[in-house]
């Protein structure tokens, strides 16, 4: 006979469609990860990221103007330093290349878009870690917020709206928040890295910022096994004073997000990172996935997990396609 419920009906136009559909993703949502090499003249490309480059300091300039133009809702910067050393001298300098980039763009685009930064060692440390090693070569704690709170401190100076503790120190965002308050910065915000795992999918990355790590962040970053300990991390970041948390990797870790969502008091980012994006422009390349379609499904699943914001290297082609 016939069914009584027909979820079908409520798909049948593009109209009936359009009105019923629960999740949007608006440019305004979209954060855009951008990299600087210090010393660079022109725009060099990541192979494992085709499309996504490492920018001049003046490049990084024109693509940060067009970003916003395009309407995205913020820049998070990550600096590629030109040496290294053993406690990434390089993150606390002035004249670094991450705190001169973010003065480059705080003069040019001011308070029109939120400039962010990375706040992590990694990209400093001649040996690739997020902190500084002791004498077993472990990574210690609390000789790394030291520095951290010093960085945070350098980064708000050079213009940073809102910094990205990316390092998954235990006590990084108190000692952040205290850092930047004594110092006078009250007003500039802390985008937490809650729940980072310890991810395969940070592959391409790696290359970007020419990290030096050998071996893995297992002791500092989650376990992809675990979710329960991301609620951990979540009250603690909370209690520390966080104004926005974040998820990430993003689409393998939907599950995390929908519930870190669920829990958070503030606004909850997601970012779809360096191998998501590499995954995708690798599969669409050999014509295996439409590439659009492809990128605005994942964006949209980020989305209705419960991310009120996303970090996505195509940030400004979505942006495009999204308002056009
Ligand atoms: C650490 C940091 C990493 C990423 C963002 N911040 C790398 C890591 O933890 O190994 C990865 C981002 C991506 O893969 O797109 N500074």
């Amino acid at each position: 006979m016939f069914p009584t419920h027909r979820p079908r009906r409520l798909r049948r136009t593009p109209a009936m469609r359009r009105l019923v559909s629960e999740t949007s993703v608006e440019p305004r949502q979209l954060i855009l990860p951008m990299f600087v090499k210090e010393g660079a003249t022109e725009p060099i490309p990541i192979a494992s990221m085709p499309g996504v480059v490492q920018h001049s300091r003046d490049t990084l300039r024109k693509a940060a103007v067009e970003a916003v133009q395009a309407g995205v809702g913020g820049l998070m910067l990550f600096g590629v330093p030109q040496t290294r050393d053993a406690v990434g001298s390089g993150a606390t300098d002035p004249n670094g290349i991450l705190n001169v980039a973010l003065r480059d763009l705080r003069s040019e685009l001011g308070d029109d878009t939120v400039l962010m930064s990375d706040l992590c060692l990694d990209e400093f440390t001649d040996h690739g870690h997020c902190g500084v090693l002791d004498s077993d070569g472990a990574v210690d704690n609390d000789a790394t917020l030291r520095i951290y709170a010093d960085m945070a401190i350098e980064q708000a100076r050079s213009g940073a709206h809102m910094v990205g503790p990316s390092g998954m120190m235990d006590g990084q965002i108190g000692v952040i928040r205290e850092a930047l308050d004594e110092a006078g910065y009250l007003d500039t915000s802390i985008l937490a890295y809650t729940a980072k795992y310890a991810s395969a999918f940070f592959g391409p990355f790696r290359e970007a910022v020419e990290s030096q790590l050998k071996g893995d962040r297992k002791t500092y970053q989650q376990d992809p096994a675990n979710a329960r300990e991301a609620l951990r991390e979540l009250s603690l970041d909370l209690a520390e004073g966080a104004d926005a948390v974040m998820v990430k990797p993003a689409l393998p870790y939907l599950d995390v997000l929908r519930a870190v969502a669920e829990n958070s008091e503030v606004p909850v980012a997601a970012y779809q990172v360096s191998g998501e994006y590499a995954m995708v422009e690798a599969a669409a390349a050999n014509g295996w996935l439409d590439r659009q379609r492809t990128i605005l499904e994942t964006l949209t699943s980020i989305r209705r997990a419960g991310a009120d914001m996303i970090l996505t290297y195509w940030a400004v082609e979505a942006s495009h396609w999204l308002s056009a």
